[in-house]
């Protein structure tokens, strides 16, 4: 993306960095310890440390730091014994990483179009998706905002089914009184670098169940109990730890966090109140129930028709030659190379799938279709503006394009 420059140093940057995150990091250097292994036996101060503070904000009764947000999928699945041929369904509208999960598990990924306002799962598509096949379903909370929650843990309830949140966007969302990450069976968060709470890779693994935690433990320290002899390992797994850098900046940004999220949330309402007063254009919604949103990322939606029939692309790069930083939002999963092939893995029956060949035609996924092809997104940092003036800069550029013939 280009941006204009002078334009752009109205919005802040990201990562926000200051003497906390430097100081992190060379506490790890000064202990000598660079990572964390089992505790009783290896110490690793800043993971048990991060896992419990963000247990705690999360109001989880666990939490497991991992190396990134891809892997704390793959974890979750293992750990709800999700594998060969079984069927998860996930929404279609999502970063690569939620459906290939599915796939490295050895799992099939049945894709779930969705919500023409909340660009979530559609709760009321799921069923139809359902086979005798299906384990689980994977709803992904786009840009932080709610997937409906209680229709989609009633839909589980009533097939029994297990449920993970993708809460790789929803640091911090809240959901009728919980966190998202902890109203299903498992919440998988990233901290990849642009992420609200970030440490360059890295992600975690929320649960409520004592069971299930010990058993995602195991899976994602090679096969280790908590407090256990070293050496002992009671399942072939791999190692998915985080190491002790990534936490120490993990400790010290969820401080920043807790002050940053509240004014993302304030901002982000600001701008939702002038944006839907522009006729032709919404913004993400969010289902009721919504408290408070991580807001990584926040849709836009536009009709052409009401803009002189104006193209995505065409539409984000006028804001970004503004200054703007908007960008392309994700590729339904359904449309990318990697699941249009239909190749799959070696020795897994991919015939439940919906997707592959003319299966992953467009018109069988109408609405995200729709939505990819007629919004942008803004970046959380954004909405760390000082003065709310910045963002009627962004209505103002808008309310030109819409004038404007394309
Ligand atoms: C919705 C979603 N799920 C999963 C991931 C994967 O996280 P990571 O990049 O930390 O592996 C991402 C990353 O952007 C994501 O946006």
């Amino acid at each position: 993306m280009a941006f204009n420059q002078e334009a752009r140093k109205h919005f802040p940057e990201w990562p926000q960095l200051d003497k906390d995150d430097y100081d992190a990091v060379k506490a790890v250097l000064d202990s000598k310890q660079l990572w964390c292994g089992a505790p009783a036996t290896h110490k690793g101060e800043f993971v048990w440390r991060f896992q419990k503070e963000f247990a705690e904000f999360l109001g989880a009764r666990h939490c497991f730091a991992v190396t990134n947000g891809t892997h704390a999928i793959e974890v979750a699945l293992m750990a709800l014994d999700i594998g060969l041929g079984d069927e998860v369904i996930v929404s279609d509208y999502t970063f690569v990483a939620t459906g290939s999960a599915v796939v490295a598990v050895n799992a099939v990924p049945v894709f779930c179009d969705v919500h023409a306002r909340t660009f979530n799962i559609d709760e009321v598509k799921i069923e139809a998706l359902v086979t005798k096949k299906t384990k689980a379903i994977l709803c992904v909370h786009l840009g932080g905002v709610p997937c409906d929650m209680d229709a989609v843990m009633a839909i589980a309830r009533r097939h029994g089914l297990k449920v993970i949140e993708d809460s790789s966007h929803a640091h911090g969302s809240k959901y009728k009184g919980k966190r998202l990450g902890t109203i299903g069976d498992i919440g998988t968060f990233s901290f990849q670098a642009s992420k609200v709470l970030a440490c360059g890779e890295g992600g975690a693994i929320a649960c409520m169940d004592d069971k299930l935690a010990e058993k995602i433990y195991g899976i994602a320290d090679a096969g280790r109990k908590v407090g256990d002899y070293f050496y002992n390992h009671y399942i072939p797994s791999s190692n998915y730890r985080l190491g002790e850098f990534q936490a120490a900046i993990l400790c010290s940004q969820l401080k920043k966090f807790k002050e940053q999220h509240p004014v993302r949330n304030k901002n982000v309402e600001y701008l939702r109140a002038k944006i839907d007063k522009i006729d032709g254009m919404f913004m993400q919604e969010k289902p009721a129930g919504t408290e408070e949103c991580g807001y990584y990322v926040v849709g836009v939606k536009f009709d052409p028709a009401k803009f002189n029939g104006i193209t995505k692309e065409k539409f984000y790069k006028r804001l970004n030659d503004a200054g703007i930083p908007t960008d392309d939002c994700y590729p339904p999963l359904h449309s990318l190379a990697c699941f249009k092939d239909g190749k799959g893995k070696k020795g897994v029956d991919y015939s439940g799938a919906n997707w592959g060949g003319e299966k992953s035609d467009d018109r069988n996924f109408p609405v995200v279709t729709d939505v990819f092809n007629h919004s942008f997104e803004f970046p959380q940092e954004m909405f760390l503006v000082k003065d709310q003036k910045d963002l009627d800069y962004v209505v103002d550029v808008i309310v030109k394009i819409k004038e404007d013939k394309q």
